[in-house]
Parts: C-alpha cells; sequence; structure tokens
C-alpha cells in the first residue's frame, strides 16, 4: 500500500519566522552627552514687558511652557541679569508672543541685544499692540499674544522661573478658521532647538488619531 503524504505545516514554521523577526530588531546605539536642557524644540518666543518708568521691552525667552490647564498658567524662565527681569518683577507683567517665520530676525536680534542699549521695537519694525487685561504691550507681529500676571518667582539658580497666570489671548483673524480653529499651517509658527531656529512643519496626526476607528469612505466623499 502506497504511503499517504502527510500535509506540511505551514502555520508552524510562520510563528518560528515571526520570532526569528523578533529577535533581529536593532536597539539604536547610543552616545553620552552631558546632563543639559535638551528637551526641544522650545518655543522661540517673543516675551514683551514694562518697567515701573513705563519704558518697554522685548526679550527672547525659549525656557516657556504651560504649567497648569485650570487656571490656564505658564511659565518663562529669565536670568536675573537681564534687562528683563528686574522690569517683570517691577510691574507682575509680561505678554509671550509667539512668533512665525516672518519675523525670525527679530526674534534673533531680541535674544542678542539688550533693551538696556537700544530700542528693539524700533530697530526690528515691531509695533505694540494695546492688550485688555495686562498693562504691558504686546508684539503686534506676533500671530498669538498672550497676557500674563506673574503668581510666583522661583529662583531655580542660573534662572529665576516665572509662574504666571494667563489673563487674556488675542490672535491674528486672519489665521482663524470660520470653526475658531488656528490655521497653524499658514502661521508658520517658529520654535527653537539645538541651537537652531526652525518653522514647524508637516502635520502627523492630530489629537487622539491613534485610537481612532477606521471608517469606511462612503461613494462620493473623500
Ligand atoms: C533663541 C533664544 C532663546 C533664549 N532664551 C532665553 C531664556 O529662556 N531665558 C533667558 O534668560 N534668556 C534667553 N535668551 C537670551 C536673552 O534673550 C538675551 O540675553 C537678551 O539679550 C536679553 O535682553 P534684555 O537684556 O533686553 O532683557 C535667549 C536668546 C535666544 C537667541
Amino acid at each position: 500500500m502506497p504511503t499517504k503524504k502527510l500535509p506540511e505545516k505551514k502555520p508552524e514554521k510562520r510563528i518560528e519566522k515571526k520570532t526569528e523577526k523578533k529577535t533581529e530588531k536593532k536597539i539604536p546605539k547610543k552616545t553620552r552627552w552631558k546632563p543639559g536642557n535638551v528637551v526641544l524644540p522650545a518655543p522661540a518666543a517673543l516675551v514683551s514687558c514694562a518697567g515701573a518708568d513705563g519704558s518697554t521691552n522685548i526679550i527672547t525667552i525659549a525656557w516657556c511652557g504651560n504649567i497648569n490647564s485650570v487656571p490656564p498658567m505658564l511659565f518663562i524662565s529669565v536670568r536675573p541679569e537681564r534687562h528683563s527681569h528686574k522690569m517683570i518683577v517691577e510691574t507682575g507683567e509680561f505678554v509671550v508672543n509667539l512668533p512665525g517665520k516672518k519675523i525670525a530676525r527679530a526674534v534673533d536680534y531680541c535674544g542678542v541685544t539688550s533693551g538696556r542699549d537700544v530700542d528693539k521695537w524700533a530697530e526690528c519694525k515691531l509695533s505694540p499692540f494695546a492688550m485688555e487685561n495686562v498693562s504691558c504691550p504686546a508684539v503686534a507681529e506676533a500671530p498669538l499674544n498672550i497676557g500674563c500676571k506673574v503668581a510666583r518667582r522661583i529662583p531655580l539658580g542660573s534662572h529665576d522661573m516665572f509662574l504666571a497666570t494667563v489673563e487674556e489671548v488675542a490672535v491674528d483673524a486672519a489665521l482663524v478658521d470660520a470653526k475658531g480653529k488656528f490655521l497653524l499651517e499658514k502661521a508658520n509658527m517658529l520654535c527653537f532647538a539645538h541651537g537652531g531656529d526652525y518653522a514647524l512643519g508637516e502635520q502627523k496626526g492630530f489629537f487622539g488619531w491613534s485610537i481612532q476607528k477606521k471608517t469606511k469612505a462612503k461613494p462620493g466623499k473623500r
């Protein structure tokens, strides 16, 4: 009697291949840096401020970020030797102006010159814009202006951290769509990373996209 050929055990082979692939995954080789500030990119913010004598100034700040949602709060960290530091301590107010790439030169200039020596508004052709809830002016040419009041100053070492409440937000109307969404791709917002200034690029997703269920496209709809 001829011997019956047994079927090949295909599934087992496939499992073997899968595990083989897993062990092949390469871990990136790392190099070591000394501890430093590398949570980047950071905003390249133009922070406007006013002194007790009514004078105003602009300082470029990268150490800046959100810290609380209700009430909305943010921080900026400023070295005590900056001219702006004294002004912020005096009045307890400042405006975080988030710039687009159109005013990239001003962002650098306000970060390498001091209000002690130059009028940065005039040198950069920037216009003061009156806010409603803080008396210090905003930078009109920046698409987003965030008026803040200092809640606490925390000396940390090289920098003093100002924790502040957000008192108002002004946005360029031309950069807001009919649904009230900020048109980031049109604004070309600037950020700072590893010594360079960059404009925000390609959008890779949106809030929650990684868990969104796939829906079948209906005919006639994109
Ligand atoms: C991109 C960039 C980011 C900066 N970030 C900070 C910062 O977070 N904190 C700070 O104290 N100085 C920062 N500086 C330096 C100040 O902007 C700079 O010393 C400025 O000349 C101070 O101006 P003032 O003396 O008119 O206040 C930054 C400079 C640049 C160019």
